[in-house]
């Protein structure tokens, strides 16, 4: 896959990058997308009637019960080469924030350490009645030790907010970086959806990566359709392998 020359020095000389990502980086590791017709999960379950804090409150077992089935899945899934190249540009670039809407843990997982996990984990736990500590869990049972009610997952609902550190330091990254990458995301969901125009502002170039067009992709720098795991790889490939042969 070629990429324009001007691209990729840009992104060789880039010293600050931050890059979003969405379900779809997830797809090619077996884990349904949300959105995708008829494969995405809202097209097979209800969010109102598992994603939200009153469906927990209405039926708390329905509710875990299909988390647990998530946890498994991600558990069952392995990292791609779009989650290892991700890991890669860490490595390699000057400054680099990963911001992912995914609660899935794959990224984690590859190796990226320079992580905000901004709709939180399927993996972590939280008291739903007290939001008591969570050293005193019976993850097993579902239930908080400290005051008998039910543990939830440690991710944001529908209409609920996010954790506020790490959208502001999101915010913050997509504000001051050179170069924002949207990635196998719908561009539909905010604040995570407005990322790329705090990072527009700020006079970065916007690359979007997705396997098909959102409303991002008219609107930013660079758009190239197709699967993450293909198109990450060929560009760091581009970007600092054949930098370094060019150096020899
Ligand atoms: N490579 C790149 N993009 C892909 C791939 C792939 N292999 N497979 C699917 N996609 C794209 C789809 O085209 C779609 O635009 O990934 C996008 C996934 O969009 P959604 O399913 O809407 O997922 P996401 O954008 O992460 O959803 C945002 O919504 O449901 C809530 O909290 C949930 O974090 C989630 C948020």
């Amino acid at each position: 896959m070629d990429f324009p020359f001007s691209l990729i020095q840009s992104l060789r000389a880039a010293q600050r990058i931050v890059a979003l990502t969405g379900a779809g980086i997830s797809a090619e590791s077996g884990l349904a997308t949300f959105r995708d017709a008829q494969t995405g999960l809202w097209s097979k379950f209800k969010p109102e009637e598992l994603a939200t804090p009153d469906a927990f409150r209405r039926n708390p077992k329905l509710v875990s019960d299909w988390y647990a089935w998530r946890r498994g899945e991600s558990l069952k899934a392995e990292p791609n080469a779009g989650h290892c190249a991700l890991v890669e540009m860490e490595k390699r670039a000057p400054q680099f924030l990963l911001v992912t809407q995914n609660v899935d843990g794959l990224h984690a997982r590859a190796g990226s350490r320079r992580l905000i996990e901004l709709h939180g984990n399927l993996h972590r736990f939280r008291c739903f009645e007290n939001n008591c500590a969570s050293d005193n869990f019976d993850v097993e049972n579902g239930r908080c030790r400290s005051c008998g009610g039910n543990l939830r997952p440690d991710i944001v609902w529908f209409g609920e907010m996010l954790p506020a550190d790490g959208l502001e330091s999101a915010v913050a990254a997509a504000e001051k970086c050179d170069v924002f990458f949207s990635i196998g995301t719908s561009s539909v969901v905010y604040p995570a959806a407005d990322l790329w125009r705090r990072a527009k502002e700020g006079d970065a170039i916007v690359i979007e990566i997705n396997k098909d067009p959102t409303p991002l992709t008219l609107l930013a720098d660079h758009s190239f359709l197709g699967k993450a795991s293909e198109i990450l790889p060929a560009l760091v490939e581009q970007i600092y392998v054949h930098q370094n042969r060019g150096a020899q």
